[in-house]
């Protein structure tokens, strides 16, 4: 059985993101952004297992995570997306990051956790906003899902711009919370329901406005 709302492309026309599912011809593109964004990336990154960061970002090591997501976004247990940008005026697409929501959890919960990076040389554009009131669009009506919950480690100011600047609510404080960059890690948690967006019209119509740019066409 198909998982509800998974595979999907997802577009913004205003601003040229682009959420899809990775393909297995990404492993060179991914593994090329990945190193170069080794010192922007690896302090908000679960702890790794041993081995250098070029070791764990190979597009070897990268068929092996595609294997995987591929398995657990087929049972219904996440939408990991590559982030894209489409340049204006083209069908060309470069690959600037990644958005998942994962441990998606049904029945009563219908919830799942948002986890997100992208490329430091296109950072401070909007990208993540975008994308993620892209996915927790699709997450709240083809998905099926009522809640999406973000945890930010307090330092991280870029991260809590994202959710704060969108509108999630605050909601809770952990304490040791994940293993993130060597040690057990507070983080702020974050979420936002359906009824928080629907009588907007959905998350991107809100960012929309926030921006001042016109809604997308239906
Ligand atoms: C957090 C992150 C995903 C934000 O993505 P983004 O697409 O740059 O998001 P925004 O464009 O909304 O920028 C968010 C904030 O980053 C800061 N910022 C702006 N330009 C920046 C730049 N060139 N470089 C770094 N940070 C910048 C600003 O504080 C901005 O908030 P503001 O809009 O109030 O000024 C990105 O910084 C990132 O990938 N960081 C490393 C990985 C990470 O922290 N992942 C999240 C773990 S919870």
């Amino acid at each position: 059985m198909a998982a509800p709302g998974w595979p999907v492309i997802l577009t913004d026309p205003r601003t040229g993101v682009v959420l899809r599912p990775y393909r297995r011809s990404d492993a060179r593109a991914w593994s090329r952004c990945r190193i170069a964004n080794e010192a922007w990336l690896s302090v908000w990154e679960p702890t790794p297992p041993s081995g250098s960061w070029a070791a764990l970002n190979s597009p070897s090591q990268f068929r092996l995570i595609y294997g995987e997501l591929k398995r657990v976004s087929r049972a219904g247990g996440a939408m990991p997306f590559a982030v894209c940008l489409r340049t204006a005026g083209s069908r060309r697409e470069r690959f600037v990051g990644q958005i998942t929501l994962g441990n998606i959890v049904r029945r009563a919960f219908c919830s799942a956790y948002a986890g997100y990076w992208v490329d430091a040389r296109v950072a401070g554009q909007g990208v993540i906003p975008t994308a993620l009131a892209l996915a927790v669009d699709h997450a709240f009506v083809a998905g099926g899902l009522h809640r999406i919950e973000v945890n930010i480690r307090p330092e991280n100011l870029a991260s809590r711009r994202v959710v704060e600047k969108l509108g999630f609510r605050e909601e809770s404080y952990h304490a040791k919370y994940l293993h993130i960059d060597g040690a057990w890690r507070d983080h702020i948690g974050y979420a936002l329901t359906t009824e928080d967006v629907s009588a907007e019209g959905g998350l991107l119509a809100r960012w929309h406005r926030i921006k001042g740019l016109a809604p997308n066409r239906a």
